[in-house]
């Protein structure tokens, strides 16, 4: 029976590029679509950039530009990621759109009719500079348990103490350096402390879909029972109300009747997966009501990765189900990439820029390959090893897959002239290919994709198998047109074409590229294959066209390789990011006198400097210079104070300000730090730009 399924995939912040776990994300999803088509099911099938937030507003502020602009340049790189790995999103949305404004009021005004919204003041840190409250990401101070300085709000990288911001000792802003101060605001909350959430909620994790199928991965059902307090532990539920509102300013969806009040951006990102899909249907005259009427037979599939499991097996369950609307059927969770054991880091180098891969030439379709005959239907991490990508893709593709074509094509373009003939029964043949077929097919729709590649690679074995043990080539030597060895040549090359055939259609969910080619140009077909035309074995055959090229290791060199550094590294650092004259006029730098100096007791690095900057007072800067400068030496000199750094608290007083000096950035080898001054006539005070 044909079914009607609705998949998505998790919606990408429009704040950065695509990295590869993005694109194996896709590819997952993009080859279970494409095998549940083959099997005559309609899919619908889309994506959209999750758009609101803080980091995303306070990103385009920096730059200059409105979010809008932020989001639209993200936006318009997308397609050359997806169309170079062949991931065929139906439609691709964006959050911030007309429909997503619309479903997400909507589904908070029946939340709220129904009684699961709540609000109740917070106090929380605010950057009084810069007028908005501050994520927990925005705050740094010291941590309050190994006295670590320059630690984020939630939690200590130095000792991994975990904490509230509020715990910080000297708090501060990283958007401004202000010392934020406790305010007190209103906010919103979705009750998921209710009863009849958490009831549902148990009902909806443990129980099964419209099909009979449990919705949830054996990993993931754990999880859930932990949180909602249904393990077999006996714990407590204990599910905390969600904070869904954030004050102005913020780039998001208004609160109805709430002014200055905006959703926090995981209530409208998932809701976003509906408003990518109402667009869709409107374009293209579907109903979207019907589609997802909450009795309907439409599917409703989520691929997501194992970070995000908490919003979308709870909250977007309970919000979906309170406001009256279809539930999804089922979370397909995924684990992380890593590459070569490690996870991915820019810094590092080791993470693989899927722009990287496409820009040099390397075939979308190896790296589908391989992301397949890794995937399994678990929460497990996979890892992208490039000998083994050289070695799976160069023997099962070419050695195997390919290999079978290039062979038993060329006796029959030679000898019959395209025309296959099978000698004798081939009902044997036919069943064998159908029970192949059909247990690929199973495994892609449970998504055991690794198990298919290995099922179907088998079965390459046994097509090449019978093909050697036959010795074509011993056969076709000195053979006339009437021989009677004829017969046995087509048919064992007709037989292994079959086999190549039915190889190409289980293949197609993988390699739409490839197998596109095989079936128009080689067979004549129409393409895609669907799962049945595995079994019509081939008639005729066009001549065999080079099809797929081996993986040069040296590619995986060039893929690996950091790019060339865009700007020379003088004094052995690479020139920062370009600023503007706007950002650059921030920095107010002034000439100073250095009126006195002395070491610091206690400090091996710093000198104390008494600066005159012509401000009618003297100011104290500290300064990391003892071991290039003699005090005495220093003093009735000029030199370059950066005049409107924020004060800084040291264990020796404050600093207020600081002196230019130059230094190579590996100081190790190439020791000397040296102070700026300036050509004579310069008078304290006067400003450098
Ligand atoms: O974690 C993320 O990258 C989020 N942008 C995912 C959102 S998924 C859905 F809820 F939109
Ligand atoms: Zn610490």
């Amino acid at each position: 029976m044909s079914r009607t399924i609705f998949v998505t995939t998790a919606l990408p912040y429009a704040n950065g590029s695509f990295h590869i776990g993005h694109i194996m994300e896709y590819i997952q999803a993009d080859i279970w679509v494409r095998s549940m088509r083959m099997a005559g099911h309609t899919v619908h099938f889309v994506g959209a950039d999750d758009a609101h937030g803080a980091p995303i507003m306070l990103k385009a502020e920096a730059e200059g530009i409105s979010p809008q602009e932020l989001v639209a340049r993200y936006a318009a790189e997308r397609p050359r990621y997806l169309d170079g790995f062949q991931i065929k999103f139906d439609h691709w949305h964006s959050t911030d759109s007309p429909e997503n404004v619309e479903l997400s009021q909507d589904i908070y005004k029946s939340l709220k009719a129904a009684g699961f919204i709540s609000s109740r003041n917070v106090e929380q840190f605010y950057d009084p500079v810069k007028g908005m409250f501050l994520p927990d990401r925005y705050i740094k101070g010291e941590c309050p348990t190994c006295h670590a300085k320059d630690q984020y709000g939630d939690s200590c990288e130095s000792c991994g103490a975990v904490y509230a911001p509020t715990d910080l000792i000297e708090p501060y802003s990283t958007l401004t350096k202000a010392k934020p101060v406790l305010k007190s605001s209103e906010h919103f909350f979705f009750k998921l402390s209710d009863p009849r959430c958490v009831q549902f909620l148990q009902e909806w994790t443990t129980g099964t879909n419209r099909r009979g199928q449990k919705r949830l991965q054996s990993e993931v059902l754990a999880k859930t029972r932990e949180w909602l307090g249904t393990s077999e532990d006996g714990a407590e539920a204990n599910l905390n109300d969600w904070d869904i509102s954030r004050d102005a300013p913020y780039f998001g969806i208004e609160i109805p009747d709430a002014p200055g009040k905006y959703f926090y951006v995981w209530l409208d990102a998932p809701v976003g997966y509906l408003a990518s899909f109402k667009a869709y249907c409107n374009k293209q005259g579907l109903d979207f009501d019907a589609l997802l009427d909450p009795n309907g037979d439409t599917e409703q599939v989520h691929f997501i990765g194992k970070d995000i499991v908490y919003f979308h097996a709870l909250f977007w369950p309970a919000m979906l189900k309170f406001s009256g609307r279809k539930t999804p059927d089922g979370l397909h969770v995924h684990g992380f990439i890593t590459v070569s054991g490690e996870k991915m880091s820019k810094s590092r180098g080791t993470g693989i820029s899927p722009i990287r891969y496409l820009e040099i030439g390397m075939n979308p379709e190896w790296l589908r390959y391989y992301i397949a005959a890794k995937l399994n239907s678990h929460v497990e991490d996979i890892d992208f090893n490039p000998d083994d990508f050289v070695a799976r893709v160069n023997s099962d593709l070419i050695g195997k897959y390919v290999n079978i074509a290039s062979r038993a094509a060329n006796f029959i373009s030679k000898f019959f002239d395209g025309q296959l003939g099978y000698a004798g029964d081939v009902t044997a043949l036919a069943s064998d290919i159908s029970a192949a077929t059909e247990q690929v097919r199973a495994d892609f729709e449970a998504r055991e994709y690794g198990r298919a590649i290995r099922r179907l690679m088998a079965y390459a074995d046994t097509v090449n198998q019978a093909f050697d043990a036959a010795q074509p080539w011993v056969l076709a030597k000195g053979i006339t047109p009437d021989d009677e060895r004829r017969v046995q040549l087509q048919d064992i090359c007709s037989r292994a074409l079959a086999g190549f055939k039915a190889l190409t259609v289980m293949l197609t969910p993988v390699l739409p590229g490839l197998t596109d080619r095989v079936a128009r140009e080689l067979f004549e077909d129409e393409s895609p294959y669907r799962w049945q035309d595995a079994t019509t074995l081939p008639t005729r055959i066009q001549k065999f066209k080079h099809l797929m090229q081996r993986v040069e290791p040296a590619m995986l060199d060039e893929l690996f390789e950091p790019p060339a550094p865009e700007v020379p590294t003088p004094g052995g650092e690479a020139i920062a990011e370009i600023i503007d004259f706007k950002d650059f006029a921030k920095v107010d730098l002034r000439i100073a006198r250095i009126e006195a100096c002395e070491a610091v007791e206690g400090s091996d690095k710093l000198l104390r400097l008494t600066l005159d900057a012509g401000e009618g007072r003297l100011r104290q800067v500290f300064s990391g210079i003892k071991s290039a400068y003699k005090p005495e030496d220093l003093v009735g000199k000029l030199t370059v104070l950066v005049a409107n750094l924020a004060p800084r608290k040291m264990r020796f007083g404050v600093s207020e300000g600081m002196v230019l000096a130059a230094s190579h950035a590996d100081e190790a080898s190439h020791p000397g730090i040296y102070i700026l001054e300036p050509w004579p006539g310069a008078q304290p005070g006067m400003r450098v730009s």
